[in-house]
């Protein structure tokens, strides 16, 4: 689930000495990119406490948290408020990639707030600091929401909005914050757009063969050949390997250094299966700049480019390419910087966003994802509760906790919740990880039949499928109608 900005960070900024540099050289991230969107945004900070939970630990010690805000449509004092709960990477990412928000801000003229999730972007609790024991202690699930109840309390109080609903919306692990924040604060929150968002999955209630079985299958759906292809790269790139023939692996993969033990092969392995995944993820119907930049239907792409010529190695290299050298720039493949293996087998993503994220992979969010050459298409590679607790305890000094997730926040016990949208494209590997059917009248699954990861979220695109319009149209008459309700209730209260 990494959502990283590839390219524009590469691995040497992971050692200490560069953490000071973080916060500015995320600060202008989209601009950077490049990326045109008009925003109507402003980049604001907010004083948030640090450890919510604690008194004694550190007082009421506060760090500056980023947030973008907007009330260009907002009827004030009286419009609702849209919510985003900011998940694993800098906050304009996540604005910039979601225009269905704005859009729907103007429809119910709504003041709408992207928020960015503590230790991400330019929200970090310390500094430079923040990535090491025992601060990074405090970037948890819980941290994480009562960052956001508290801030918006507050914003409440500040902008005279005390009569106004809140909706969260969220993204991925992002809408996995909305759903909690919606059962964990019903109080603060009159409902919740949890698009894409995993819950189940990642609180341990999956099938460790179900994410790269979904990756295959969205591949198998272009062609048959295509994943036959896939299968026959992978097999010869294993015989290679057995005959140590690292030369020949160098050259076909156009690697940088020459790989010389089976660990470089299993990194190799590991980058080559992570360009499927965010080919899968990111299937978007046109071409997008998020989390990299790729191609309209680059699932579609990708198995153009394994079916183009005899040499099935040459054609999984550029497949590759599709994802780590869509600028056309990379003259070879650095096995340890495009791609770093993680607690999370879809991948972390790249630079500080990365660090954070392996340390969620390794404390509460579970990802037991593996791949085995027979469900799917990729070479065997397993991500088992050891290998995960031998990981965790080497890179963090910490033991996950089993289950953990799941009790705090209902696992799929959800019954008793109420006005929560679960929306999911078939076409995203992460779909079968969360709710597909309704629970109730308020709680409602929403399948987008040719959507990729939160494809609802974005904004309205000539080349969108009927069935993501048709989602979006659900969407808001279910938001307005939660709006309305909440608006009695806080009416009646002052
Ligand atoms: C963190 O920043 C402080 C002050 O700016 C500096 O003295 C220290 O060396 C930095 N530490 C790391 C690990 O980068
Ligand atoms: C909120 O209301 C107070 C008192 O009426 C006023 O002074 C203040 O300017 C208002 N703030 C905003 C952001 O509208
Ligand atoms: C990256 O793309 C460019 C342009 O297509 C190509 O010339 C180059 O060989 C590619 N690099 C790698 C490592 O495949
Ligand atoms: C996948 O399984 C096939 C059939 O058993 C085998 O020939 C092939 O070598 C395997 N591929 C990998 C990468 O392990
Ligand atoms: C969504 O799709 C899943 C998987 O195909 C299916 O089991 C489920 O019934 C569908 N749910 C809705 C609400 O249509």
């Amino acid at each position: 689930m990494k959502i990283s900005v590839f390219f524009t960070v590469t691995a040497a900024f992971l050692s200490a000495e560069v953490l000071n540099g973080l916060p500015r050289l995320f600060s202008t991230s989209a601009a950077q990119r490049g990326v045109d969107t008009f925003s109507p945004f402003s980049e604001k900070f907010f004083l948030q406490i640090i450890d919510h939970f604690n008194f004694n630990s550190i007082r009421n010690a506060k760090f500056n948290q980023r947030y973008l805000i907007t009330d260009k449509y907002w009827d004030k004092g009286s419009g609702p408020i849209f919510f985003y709960t900011g998940n694993e990477g800098d906050i304009w990412d996540f604005a910039l990639n979601s225009g269905f928000i704005t859009e729907l801000a103007a429809e119910q003229r709504a003041l709408v707030i992207f928020a960015e999730h503590r230790l991400y972007g330019m929200s970090l609790t310390f500094g430079n600091g923040s990535f090491f024991p025992p601060q990074v202690g405090l970037l948890t699930v819980e941290q994480a929401l009562a960052d956001y109840a508290f801030m918006i309390t507050e914003l409440k109080q500040q902008l005279n909005a005390s009569e106004c609903p809140v909706i969260v919306f969220g993204g991925s692990y992002g809408g996995m914050l909305s759903v909690y924040m919606r059962i964990r604060y019903p109080n603060i929150v009159a409902g919740a757009l949890a698009a894409s968002a995993p819950i189940l999955s990642t609180a341990g209630l999956g099938d460790p063969q179900q994410f790269f079985r979904d990756v295959t299958a969205d591949f198998e759906s272009v062609s048959p050949k295509c994943t036959d292809a896939v299968r026959g790269a992978f097999h010869q790139l294993k015989e290679l390997a057995q005959r140590q023939d690292y030369a020949r692996i160098q050259s076909e993969f156009s690697l940088c250094e020459r790989p010389s033990s089976p660990q470089d092969v299993h990194q190799l392995n590991g980058l080559l299966r992570n360009a499927f995944t965010l080919m899968a993820m990111l299937d978007y119907p046109y071409s997008t700049h998020f989390m990299g930049s790729l191609p309209a239907n680059p699932v579609k792409v990708g198995c153009d480019t394994m079916l183009r010529g005899a040499d099935l190695l040459t054609n999984l290299r550029d497949t590759a390419g599709i994802v780590y050298n869509s600028s056309g720039l990379l003259s070879c493949f650095d096995l340890y910087s495009l791609y770093v293996e993680c607690a999370d087998p879809t991948g972390c993503g790249l630079g500080f966003n990365s660090l954070a994220w392996d340390y969620q992979a390794c404390t509460e969010v579970e990802m037991y994802f593996e791949s085995n050459n027979v469900t799917d298409m990729f070479p065997p590679m397993t991500f088992t509760e050891e290998e995960r607790a031998r990981y965790c305890s080497k890179r963090w000094g910490v033991s996950p906790r089993r289950g953990w997730l799941r009790m705090q926040y209902w696992g799929d016990a959800l019954s008793t919740a109420s006005n929560i949208i679960f929306s999911n494209g078939d076409l995203d590997p992460w779909a079968n990880g969360g709710v597909r059917h309704s629970l109730s009248s308020s709680l409602v699954a929403i399948n987008i039949s040719e959507g990729a990861h939160h494809l609802d979220l974005r904004g309205s695109n000539e080349a969108d499928p009927q069935s993501v319009i048709t989602a979006r149209k659900m969407e808001a008459e279910l938001i307005a109608q939660w709006v309305n309700t909440e608006r009695s209730r806080l009416l009646k209260k002052s």
